[in-house]
């Protein structure tokens, strides 16, 4: 049984970024910029700002944090949207979600540069995603790709199951699984909160991605032996975090999985990271500076 450690690997690739930025710089490019917005106090969100913002510093991003109060109007923050996309020192930005009920997330991620839009929430980066046409894709279901594609666990032609359907992680993630690529290829069933007998559904699968958000809900009558299971779900409880996955129930029967803290949350950081660094290099090479 493997346990897939996000932790090591995130921090893995984080060196790899890095010496990227540092030989580019160090030849006399600029550095990264990525500026991340988030609106209001959610705790959560809070703690993922920062930890996006400081992971970014260490790998020699200048990212800039621009925290606004849960009363902004939503053209102040559709304005400051505007601002970025016209700065040329600024090749990144994301607008943290959940944004405030009065604030509509759809408008606002419309608004992003999708040259910019390293969360790939764009409607555009979404379609590219949906086409097969290159574009920025989302850092959850990437970094789920290579968290695989490290440990050399090959979905060529298996049976995956993605359990949630947000535009967010369950539908780009069924769509990167599919995709006709040596390291996807799977048969993907999208299982949602009305699939009828999930549990039949998920017995079927040799890869199980839980996206549902609901803690410890998947046990050992969901998984077939020998399955690979990739836990997305961040559940606060009052024992602490935990998974969709009951992680020590399934622990005996799986080939592999990933905790949680510890295993999908460190990917999805360090494909923002990447996003962003490759965002950075194409307007480095376009401007040949
Ligand atoms: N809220 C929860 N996950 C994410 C994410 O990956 N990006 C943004 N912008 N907001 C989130």
């Amino acid at each position: 049984m493997i346990i897939l450690d996000g932790k090591r690997t995130a921090q893995t690739i984080r060196s790899e970024l890095k010496a990227r930025v540092d030989l580019a710089t160090a030849n006399g490019s600029r550095s990264p910029g990525l500026c991340v917005i988030n609106v209001g106090e959610n705790k959560a969100s809070l703690t993922y700002v920062r930890n996006k913002t400081l992971a970014a510093q260490e790998v020699g991003i200048r990212a800039e944090t621009c925290q606004l109060n849960a009363e902004t109007p939503e053209d102040v923050l559709l304005a400051k949207i505007s601002e970025l996309n016209h700065r040329h020192d600024i090749d990144a930005m994301l607008v943290q979600l959940p944004l405030p009920a009065h604030i509509s997330a759809s408008k606002c991620l419309l608004a992003i540069d999708p040259a910019k839009d390293v969360d790939g929430f764009h409607p555009e980066n979404a379609g590219r995603l949906t086409l097969g046409m290159p574009g920025i894709k989302p850092c959850t279901p990437i970094g789920i790709m290579e968290l695989l594609r490290r440990y050399n666990l090959s979905l060529q032609g298996s049976k995956a199951c993605v359990v949630g359907r947000s535009n967010l992680v369950g539908k780009p993630l069924a769509l990167l699984l599919a995709e006709p690529l040596e390291f996807a290829n799977a048969t993907v069933t999208l299982c949602h909160s009305k699939t009828r007998n999930l549990a039949n559904e998920c017995r079927q699968a040799d890869f199980l991605f839980l996206a549902m958000g609901q803690p410890k809900f998947i046990t050992r009558e969901y998984v077939k032996e020998g399955a690979v299971v990739i836990d997305v779900g961040i559940n606060h409880t009052k024992d602490g975090l935990c998974g969709d996955a009951d992680f020590e129930a399934l622990k005996p029967i799986v080939k592999a999985i990933t905790p949680v803290p510890g295993g999908v949350g460190p990917m999805t950081v360090a494909m923002l990271l990447q996003n962003t660094i490759s965002v950075w290099e194409k307007n480095m090479h376009k401007r040949g500076a």
